[in-house]
């Protein structure tokens, strides 16, 4: 049975159900070509956002941190560098075993790697320091549920950071990535991925992710407090954050 509420895939509206299912096979179907093809659409610039998204979550030795929608381990990688206990998580188990396959390419041990819808965590309520997601949540089908999620399994005085996608408000430049990311995207990745369509989605799920003060005002309903939103290329990318007090 399927519910009657519709939620964006992309620029279509399908059920809850509809959209899970074929998220799951976009990422499936990109898991083997994903990191190639985030160097290739950003021109290397994912890197550096995720650089400076780590250095805003300040990961600590001997801290819990739960990295969900971790996909194949990129935040991970950064944060587990700085002596930080890291869960990886992600809904998708193609994903999860390409990042299983480059931590051991790259010698990093001691991440535990657990498969997780983040609408509906099996870890206990406050285990974890920090709570990060990044490039997930505009994936994710009940994106309310997921932030209470975070917000339930972060301790007191925990932090929550999210890096998203987001719409630039520098005039000009809106319009050329605009056109970029519609007209070339979906060709890059055929050209590198041999799969048009999965592009075409994760362009089109950004559009349709809320914007910066909307998706802030979300993180505040889910209860987190001190929220702070920096945007990143006038907003094309943002780092969210929140505290639970
Ligand atoms: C664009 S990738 C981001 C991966 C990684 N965080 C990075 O920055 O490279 C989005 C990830 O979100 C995951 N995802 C989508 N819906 C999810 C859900 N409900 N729960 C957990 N993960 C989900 C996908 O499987 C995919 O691995």
């Amino acid at each position: 049975m399927t519910s009657p509420e519709s939620v964006s895939f992309g620029y279509e509206d399908v059920t809850p159900e509809e959209k899970t299912a074929r998220v799951g096979a976009v990422f499936s179907s990109v898991a083997k070509k994903y990191d190639v093809m985030n160097d290739a659409m950003s021109v290397g610039m994912h890197r550096l956002w995720k650089d400076r998204f780590v250095a805003r979550v300040k990961p600590r030795e001997g801290e819990q941190i739960l990295d969900m929608a971790g996909g194949t381990g990129d935040i991970a990688f950064r944060m587990a560098r700085e002596g930080a206990s890291i869960t990886v998580s992600d809904i998708n188990q193609d994903m999860l075993d390409v990042g299983i396959e480059r931590a051991m390419e790259r010698g990093i041990d001691g991440l535990v790697w657990s498969r997780q819808n983040a609408e509906e965590l099996s870890f206990g309520d406050r285990f974890f320091d920090a709570y990060t997601i990044a490039f997930g949540i505009r994936n994710v089908t009940r994106i309310d549920a997921a932030l209470a999620e975070a917000h339930r399994v972060l301790k007191f005085g925990g932090r929550f950071f999210c890096l998203e996608f987001s719409t630039t408000e520098w005039p000009g430049f809106a319009e050329v990535y605009d056109a970029y990311s519609h007209k070339l995207v979906p060709k890059i990745g055929q050209a590198i991925a041999g799969d048009a369509e999965s592009y075409r989605y994760l362009i089109e799920s950004i559009r349709r992710f809320p914007k910066m003060g909307e998706f802030e005002a979300m993180i505040k309903a889910a209860g987190f407090r001190h929220t702070k939103v920096e945007p990143i290329l006038g907003g094309l990318v943002a780092i969210h954050s929140g505290w639970k007090v």
